[in-house]
């Protein structure tokens, strides 16, 4: 059980919006109470997918004040922080594994003035985090291996949730740990369980209707 205070968000992903009406459906997200939006950019080489880059991003941050969570799944991030703090991120997430000077790239960001993250894939030890908390606003623990919407939840996230919990707990740190990937009815109390407080969410916003999705998973949250 967690004994973090820390506010519960929700954190809708665009990959799964009709892109033919993009700028109607975040209206709708912001409309239904939705937090912030989760950005996944994908570069084709760190996972197998691209997604969508900088003019993507620039021209939404025109219609919607919702913090912009920007997921970077790119290799070397750090060649890319401008750029994406210039667009409008209030949150930037890496991934540890393919960041080869995590301590310099957050820093990079954390003096941009933004919020910086931690990414982990799933066969990512928590240990990688070690030396670098203090310069860290959120951990995202990824629940399926990333690269694409639709994806199951990994079963054994639950305990690697729990624990970094409890060593964050242990430490006086209210960090946010945020989960992305195969969050459901069914998935969504378990990782809140466990001490998750952000959630991501693609296919179970975007499939049906948003406005009601997000109601009932905001009505979870509370
Ligand atoms: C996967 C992305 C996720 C994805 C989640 O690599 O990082 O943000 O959009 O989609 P669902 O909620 O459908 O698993
Ligand atoms: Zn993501």
């Amino acid at each position: 059980m967690s004994l973090n205070k820390i506010a519960n968000k929700l954190s809708p992903s665009i990959l799964s919006a009709d892109f033919s009406q993009l700028g109607n459906n975040i209206k709708e997200l912001e409309n239904a109470g939705a937090d912030e939006l989760h950005i996944d950019v994908m570069d084709g080489t760190f996972v197998p997918s691209i997604s969508f880059g900088m003019p993507l991003i620039s021209s939404i941050r025109k219609i919607t004040s919702m913090p912009f969570d920007v997921h970077l799944m790119v290799n070397e991030p750090g060649r890319y922080i401008e750029d994406f703090a210039k667009c409008g991120a209030d949150n930037i997430t890496i991934h540890a594994e393919c960041c080869t000077h995590l301590n310099r790239v957050l820093t990079q960001i954390k003096e941009l003035g933004i919020r910086a993250s931690v990414a982990l894939n799933p066969a990512t030890s928590l240990n990688v985090l070690d030396y670098v908390l203090n310069y860290v606003d959120m951990v995202l623990i990824m629940t399926v291996n990333p690269g694409f919407g639709g994806q199951q939840y990994i079963e054994e996230s639950t305990e690697k949730i729990k624990t970094l919990r409890e060593r964050l707990n242990i430490l006086g740190k209210d960090i946010d740990i945020q989960v992305d990937g195969g969050i459901n009815d069914t998935t969504l109390p378990i990782v809140l369980d466990a001490g998750a407080n952000v959630v991501v969410a693609g296919t179970s916003v975007f499939n049906g209707s948003i406005k009601e999705n997000v109601k009932k998973i905001k009505s979870v949250l509370k």
